[in-house]
């Protein structure tokens, strides 16, 4: 589309040319439902503007870069560029399942991306933005490394708890440096960190402090946001350490050995890469229409809140010190709450993407983000009841509804023809009033706005069907030809009601489309009126959410969190034994010969174990795996040598060994016919 020649849109109104962008996820984990409300979001601002005829490209990528994912490989044994890959299929897939539509989703880790970051990098150096400085950071002797805070591990300088992370304490929340933890370990090798000098690249920020001052009060920032600014330029804004020192999973700077520009500095150029790769492949598609300083198109972002200062502060410095555009919005959102609380992942309600997309329909959340959403940055609560009712009470019996309720007089009475005449009906007329408000409120991300407007106008369709009693009218041949008016205006609101909703539910809009055998519905079409015209069968589009679905979502989630609570076979701050160590424990066959319950407690069984004529008492912890009936006379493996300790019922000679996850799925070591009580095990 050429800037000299606007395309005009049927309201005349201009075509805008615009860029959307949702926050690159991280390659080093799956999407979950936290992210989709950011996903979903864009995506829905992203059809709407599509939907008004304008020039819309949505693009996002995976943010590869950094020390995490670096490792990760390392662990898994596989390059990094091998582990970004599966990564980004996995969500690549989560989000077309989502029907979140990207024109394209690349990755941090891409030539465009490269050549962006050095010619940024190149042009900020170039006019003196750039300092150099050396500092002393904690180092890995053994891996030979710097530690990021987050990899350093140990004593907080606080309240002393242990094996608290280089950055903050769980514990009494304290924040101080790595270098104030007492007796600090890598939690990389598990080596003592070393204090080491490196020389480290800095972005000068302050250069930029008077350009932002007037940005973030131009309207690009929410009024939160705008006021969050101020506190941060209050408190005086700092020099940004842009590099690190090998080995890294990166972009080496150019003219720097092994020094590599922090995960952060290429993310957000992530954004104009993914762009740029689509206007390789796509003809008439500019890059520097679109991001050259003058440009009339517009640039949004859509980001959580915890990473505004990226947003609003270094990455419109930087660009603005490059000359490139600004971002004409950047729109910040809040946190995903469950049921009022933060995603837990022993509650369940960490919810990976795919986990929800086993069991529900994706257009039951996008609907439920939509009805809920607004311009601000509180935090979105998921409240699972009002999950299932809204989607149920709104979603399937009002609007849906409306096409089911006169689709069998349709077919039974009116061989699926529509009539005509209806177009001056007073209420297609209040419902194509509705457009602007309504399209005025998708504009300014008032999601919540806009439903509750088109749920009300769904709800006067009902009332007005209900009024009209077609049920009664239609067994009199007089009064049928007012049941088939009835069916012809009810299924133009059900149309434009489609329109409104189209962004939000997709797919549904689809079947509607089908349903109505109509093309594809643009925003205009709220105007246009379907008079004699041959509809299709009504089929039914989407089922009732079914609360059991939505608990078995929950469990799932919940086993996943114990899966991945196992503790790391490879954790390298778990000491290594050696084999001396090791072959201290006396392992041997045992016949147990008596079993019974322990009075008052919850887990432990009572045993008398036979160790071929030594006879040895043992508590274990196996009470909701076994009754004691079924042990007596079975043999089983235990621990010998362990010295007896005292416990509440009683004294403990040893243990039993056993292994599972625990309940009912917890397995005593069955030694085989041929074992004789007494053996060594080793
Ligand atoms: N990789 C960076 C972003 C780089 S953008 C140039 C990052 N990745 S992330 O995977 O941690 O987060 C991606 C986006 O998801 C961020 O906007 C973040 O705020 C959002 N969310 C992550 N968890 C979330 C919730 N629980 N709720 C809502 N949004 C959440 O940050
Ligand atoms: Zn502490």
């Amino acid at each position: 589309m050429s800037k000299e020649n606007p395309v005009k849109l049927q309201d005349n109104s201009q075509q805008r040319r615009i860029l959307v962008t949702s926050a690159l996820p991280y390659a080093n984990g799956s999407i979950h439902i936290g992210h989709m409300l950011e996903h979903i979001q864009t995506d829905i601002w992203s059809r709407f503007q599509k939907l008004r005829g304008h020039q819309c490209i949505a693009v996002c990528a995976d943010d590869t870069h950094g020390t995490p994912i670096m490792l990760r490989a390392q662990k898994e044994g596989i390059s990094p560029e091998e582990f970004i890959a599966a990564t980004q299929a996995e969500h690549v897939k989560d989000f077309e399942d989502f029907l979140v539509c990207y024109d394209n989703y690349h990755s941090t880790h891409s030539e465009e991306n490269r050549e962006l970051c050095e010619l940024i990098y190149n042009r900020l150096n170039d006019a003196g933005h750039i300092a150099r400085r050396t500092i002393s950071q904690l180092y890995d002797p053994e891996k030979k490394m710097f530690l990021p805070d987050r990899f350093v591990k140990g004593e907080c300088p606080k309240c002393g708890s242990e094996d608290q992370y280089g950055d903050n304490c769980d514990n009494c929340s304290a924040t101080y440096s790595p270098t104030e933890l007492k007796n600090p370990k890598s939690a990389v090798s598990g080596a003592t960190p070393v204090l080491k000098d490196s020389e480290h690249f800095f972005f000068k920020l302050t250069d930029f402090e008077a350009m932002l001052k007037t940005w973030t009060r131009d309207g690009h920032v929410q009024e939160q946001i705008a006021n969050k600014l101020d506190e941060w330029f209050d408190a005086g804004l700092q020099e940004w350490d842009i590099s690190r020192d090998a080995p890294y999973f990166g972009f080496e700077i150019p003219g720097a050995k092994d020094k590599f520009f922090y995960v952060w500095v290429d993310a957000p150029m992530g954004y104009m890469a993914s762009f740029k790769n689509l206007c390789d492949k796509t003809d008439g598609l500019d890059f520097d229409s679109f991001w050259n300083p003058e440009s009339d198109t517009e640039v949004h972002h859509f980001i959580g809140k915890d990473i505004v200062y990226f947003h609003t502060l270094f990455w419109p410095a930087m660009l603005d010190g490059s000359g490139f555009r600004k971002p004409t919005k950047v729109h910040a959102h809040g946190f995903l709450t469950v049921n009022g609380t933060k995603m837990s992942k022993s509650k369940g309600t960490f919810v990976k993407a795919r986990t929800y997309l086993d069991h529900l329909d994706p257009e039951y959340l996008r609907y439920y983000f939509m009805a809920k959403l607004n311009h601000r940055v509180d935090d979105f609560d998921l409240n699972l009841e009002d999950f299932v009712s809204r989607n149920n009470s709104d979603l399937v019996n009002k609007y849906i509804n409306i096409g089911s309720r006169v689709a069998k007089f349709m077919s039974k009475n009116f061989d699926l023809e529509l009539c005509d005449d209806i177009s001056e009906h007073p209420l297609i007329k209040e419902y194509q009033d509705a457009a602007e408000p309504i399209a005025q409120f998708y504009e300014q991300k008032q999601y919540g706005r806009a439903i509750k407007e088109i749920m009300n106008l769904a709800g006067k369709a009902n009332q007005y069907i209900d009024a009209e009693v077609p049920w009664l009218k239609i067994k009199d041949e007089e009064t049928q030809n007012e049941v088939h008016q009835l069916c012809t205006v009810s299924l133009n609101l059900f149309k434009i009601l489609t329109v409104y909703l189209k962004p939000a539910i997709p797919s549904i809009a689809k079947k509607v489309e089908e349903f109505l055998n109509i093309p594809p519905l643009k925003w205009s079409d709220a105007f246009s009126v379907l008079e004699n015209h041959k509809i299709n069968k009504f089929k039914p589009m989407l089922d009732r959410v079914d609360p059991k679905k939505l608990e078995a979502m929950i469990e799932e989630g919940k086993e996943e969190a114990e899966a991945a609570n196992q503790p790391q076979l490879t954790d390298p701050l778990k000491d290594e034994i050696e084999f001396k160590d090791f072959d201290k424990v006396d392992l041997r066959i045992v016949k147990i010969i008596k079993a019974e319950h322990v009075e008052g407690a919850e887990k432990l069984l009572k045993l008398q174990l036979d160790l071929d004529g030594v006879v040895k008492q043992v508590f274990a912890g196996i009470k909701s795996a076994y009754s004691p009936e079924d042990l007596e006379g079975k043999l089983t493996v235990m621990v010998a040598n362990l010295a007896p300790r005292k416990m509440r019922f009683g004294v403990s000679e040893g243990m039993v060994l056993a292994a599972g996850p625990g309940g009912k799925d917890l397995w005593i070591l069955n030694p085989d016919e041929g074992a004789q009580p007494g053996m060594r095990v080793k």
